[in-house]
């Protein structure tokens, strides 16, 4: 018989549960990586792979997300061991739930640098900083904000006490308030710097870059590429590590999984394209480049507010609720491992709370150092000062390992372990689940939804997953499918 509740609380509505999870899932990920993904690997190309991933993979594994969490009722951890157990599989399965938590560290300490951007141009932006401000000028301001360690560690650390602050209360009290008036709120405000791009910027050239393929550039590095956009549908949606699984564990019985799946990644597709087309028309319009990584909304939202009219305000607004987004975002990056905390280790949500944000901050200090003082060290230079083992050649052919804390936490988490959680929950709720469990709990009869379900995640997600890894590493080569 399924548990009907979690110890840890329940969502009172659907509609929190939607808020909520479209709250995690929309954040840094759609307003600042989309864009400087996108703009990395040539625009439309990308946006194209990126939306078949989102299609393809990440709505059914969403799915399969939730249902695990809703059946498990547990920290992803724990809802693992027990769904395993339950289906008489092996307890191993519970390493997904580990694999998942360390994700979550990885990612919530870098996050949390990125958010502290956002809390610092809030101010930047309503003291008037930006007023005429020019393409060079953004980019000095920006480069020496980044530069200096003491203001990001100030930064990150306010975020990560905001975070801590709202997991320590749980779920009915601090999450759904939150997310209730903030979600709406960046929805009209993202229109309203789409109206002021398509007014003041390069529409036109905005639009084509977004959404007129150019495969071209794609080609060149097409397997970086392509994992790059597939790891963005998993880092935009908040998926394989468990952050939805655990929203999922709060959901009442009785609410579709399908439907609300849908409404939650559409949503964050919307977000992440009206971010494309509010930033893309202004970088056209300044001649700025589109490529130029992370720093990108940092160096452009800036010129347009500087012209517009009551650009103090939009602009002090606008960051504002990119703090809120990362907010809810960095709340749902915090909950499994608070959850497995709590029931594991028998500690208060409160101390739970402090403990994993605690350890996430220290983290993140490695991760903003490697922005100015350790811009030195990269993943690859750590290895070979390791005496004997680092003198090994095979190393330097890893090129992802050429990169610093933040940049290697970043690419290791969306482009490597989310894709591979996904995998193991696809292969999990296709395989290791008996069919009459998923239909129980999905509960949506056994249509031709169930079925088209079925066969997305028993065959088509984990197979696409697999092959983008192998033509990541260039492996089909090796086997000669290329
Ligand atoms: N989906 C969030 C964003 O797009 O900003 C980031 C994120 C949240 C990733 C939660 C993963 C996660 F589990």
């Amino acid at each position: 018989m399924a548990v009907t509740h979690s110890v840890h609380g329940m969502w009172s509505t659907r509609l929190a549960f939607i808020l909520a999870a479209t709250g995690s899932a929309v954040g840094l990920g759609n307003i600042w990586r989309f864009p400087y993904t996108a703009g990395e690997y040539g625009g439309g190309a990308f946006v194209l792979v990126y939306l078949l991933c989102v299609a393809g993979i990440g709505i059914p594994i969403m799915m399969a997300e939730i249902m695990l969490g809703r059946r498990g009722r547990q920290s992803p951890i724990n809802t693992m061991r027990m769904l395993a157990q339950q289906e008489g599989k092996s307890h191993l399965w519970s390493l997904l739930g580990w694999m998942g938590i360390i994700a979550g560290f990885l990612i919530l300490s870098f996050y949390s640098v990125i958010a502290g951007w956002t809390m610092a141009y809030v101010f930047r932006a309503a003291s008037g900083t930006f007023t005429g401000i020019d393409g060079a000028a953004a980019d000095e301001l920006f480069k020496g904000f980044v530069g200096d360690p003491e203001r990001l560690l100030a930064w990150h650390t306010i975020f990560m006490v905001l975070a801590v602050l709202v997991v320590a209360r749980g779920v009915a009290s601090g999450l759904e308030r939150a997310v209730r008036f903030l979600m709406p709120a960046l929805f009209v405000l993202l229109i309203i710097m789409v109206i002021y791009a398509a007014q003041a910027g390069d529409f036109d050239a905005g639009l084509r870059y977004l959404f007129e393929p150019d495969f071209s550039k794609f080609k060149d590095h097409a397997g970086e590429a392509i994992l790059s956009a597939m790891g963005q549908a998993f880092f935009s949606l908040s998926l394989g590590m468990g952050a939805i699984m655990i929203y999922g564990s709060y959901l009442h019985r009785e609410s579709s999984i399908a439907q609300n799946t849908v409404i939650i990644a559409g949503l964050d597709t919307l977000v992440a394209i009206l971010a494309g087309l509010a930033i893309f028309p202004i970088v056209f319009a300044h001649g700025l480049e589109p490529g130029s990584g992370p720093g990108l909304i940092f160096q452009t939202l800036p010129i347009a507010f500087g012209e517009m009219p009551f650009g103090s305000l939009f602009g002090a607004l606008f960051f504002v609720l990119l703090v809120f987004a990362a907010w809810t975002s960095g709340i749902s990056l915090l909950e499994p491992i608070t959850a497995w905390l709590v029931e594991n280790r028998s500690l208060s949500r409160v101390r739970a709370s402090i403990l994993s944000g605690v350890t996430v901050w220290l983290l993140g200090i490695a991760c903003l150092l490697s922005l100015n003082v350790w811009s030195d060290v990269t993943m690859l230079s750590l290895i070979q000062a390791i005496p004997g083992l680092g003198a090994l050649d095979f190393w330097s052919r890893l090129t992802f390992l050429d990169k610093g804390f933040l940049d290697f936490f970043d690419f290791v988490t969306a482009n490597v372990m989310l894709p591979l959680g996904g995998l193991l929950i696809a292969v999990f709720a296709g395989w290791a689940l008996s069919r009459s469990s998923s239909v129980d709990e999905l509960d949506m009869g056994e249509g031709l939804g169930y079925r088209l379900w079925h066969f997305l995640i028993r065959y088509l997600a984990p197979l696409a997953v697999l092959l983008v890894f192998l033509k990541a590493v260039g492996a089909l080569q090796w086997i000669g499918l290329e």
